[in-house]
């Protein structure tokens, strides 16, 4: 007979709910769901040992438990804290939580660059919608930001070091999905700098999700590098049979091309099933790939934003709005511009689409 699973009682931001014994704090809210869910940088549910390295998810616990009701004097991270029979947790509700919060989204823009305009993860980076909600317009900080020597990670993972915020999750990967980790935290403190120590490539068959599970736009696609803003791309489920992985993944497209190719992410932002370096790096082609349909975009993103799903489209047309008249003044890009030359297959590109690609195209 299975065993009997014991469920205790906690209440978040006045909701009450039942979990069983070992649920954390942040389980438990994501649970609840909604605004009620801290956001988590660094803890990540499939990987053993992730939490406790950002501060993001700081809560106020105002009630220990039914056996011992005192709060606790400091706020504590929710990814590491385990609720208790009786607990009240305020995350939303707490003045404390929010102003905390600021100061840990301060210290993390501390060294981090704003390139977001251009960086290939901004649109889905999970540092940016923190910022968005809890971030301040200047900075205090009057040094200098960090500057690396710059490692070469091999073909496929671009490495941007000054964009890392050391939250370890790509060293779990390495670690826990991967038969071999060349690569991990090096040096202590302000130095401290995720690199291989001599220089190596990533090039383990599922290193790949490294890319997937960085909050940030620390780890790239070399493959997908330059290539499109991740708003102009539209998520596809699509699955094929691969012998290495389960081959479940969400194809970007744009147009009938394959732009990139990721896990499919559930509403945390984290991966269902970890994906096979073939599948994301190599199946490029519409035809590799069995379209399941459109990927359901629960998170408040800006990819969610440009939506497909349940478009609805105005009936009227220009025209009759306008009094008959043509429109003059809008132009179709695409027969003024070069810039989409019709010649050229953005996901065909080994390497980052920069100009050189299109000037060589022109000279021909
Ligand atoms: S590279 Fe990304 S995943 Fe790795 S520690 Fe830095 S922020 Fe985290
Ligand atoms: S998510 Fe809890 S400390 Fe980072």
């Amino acid at each position: 007979m299975a065993e009997e699973i014991k469920l205790i009682k906690v209440t978040i931001d006045n909701i009450t709910i039942d979990v069983p014994v070992g649920t954390s704090i942040l389980k438990a809210a994501r649970m609840i769901g909604g605004d009620v869910a801290p956001p988590a940088m660094c803890f990540y549910t499939k990987l053993k040992g992730s939490g406790g390295k950002c501060r993001t998810c700081l809560v106020e616990v105002s009630k220990g438990s039914n056996a011992d009701p005192r709060p606790m004097p400091k706020l504590v991270a929710s990814c590491r804290t385990n609720v208790m029979e009786g607990m009240e947790v305020r995350n939303i509700t707490s003045e404390r939580v929010t102003d905390a919060r600021n100061g840990v989204v301060e210290f993390l823009l501390l060294n981090h660059p704003l390139d977001c305009p251009v960086c290939d993860q901004a649109g889905e980076c999970h540092l940016q919608d923190l910022s968005y909600e809890h971030g301040k317009e200047g900075t205090r900080y009057e040094f200098k930001r960090r500057t690396f020597e710059k490692h070469d990670l091999g073909p496929y993972i671009q490495l941007h070091m000054t964009r890392c915020i050391l939250c370890y999750r790509c060293v779990f990967v390495a670690d826990q999905v991967t038969n071999k980790r060349v690569h991990g935290v090096l040096s202590r403190g302000d130095h401290s700098e995720i690199a291989t120590h001599i220089e190596k490539a990533l090039d383990n068959d599922f290193i790949g999700n490294v890319i997937d599970v960085c909050p940030v736009g620390a780890l790239t696609d070399k493959t997908f590098r330059f290539k499109n803003r991740v708003w102009f791309t539209k998520p596809v489920d699509a699955h094929r049979d691969c012998p290495t992985c389960k081959g479940k993944v969400t194809l970007w497209q744009r147009g009938e091309e394959v732009l990139r190719v990721t896990g499919r992410k559930d509403q945390w932002g984290e991966v269902e099933d970890w994906i096979c370096n073939s599948c994301r790096f190599e199946k490029k082609h519409i035809t590799d790939w069995v379209i399941e349909g459109p990927t359901k975009i629960s998170r408040h993103s800006v990819i969610s934003q440009g939506h497909y799903l349940g478009l609805k489209k105005p009936t009227e047309t220009f025209k009759a709005v306008h009094g008959g008249r043509d429109p003059k003044l809008l132009m179709d890009i695409h027969s003024i511009s070069e810039v989409n030359r019709p010649g050229i297959d953005l996901s065909a590109i080994p390497g980052p689409a920069t100009s050189d690609v299109f000037n060589a195209e022109k000279k021909k």
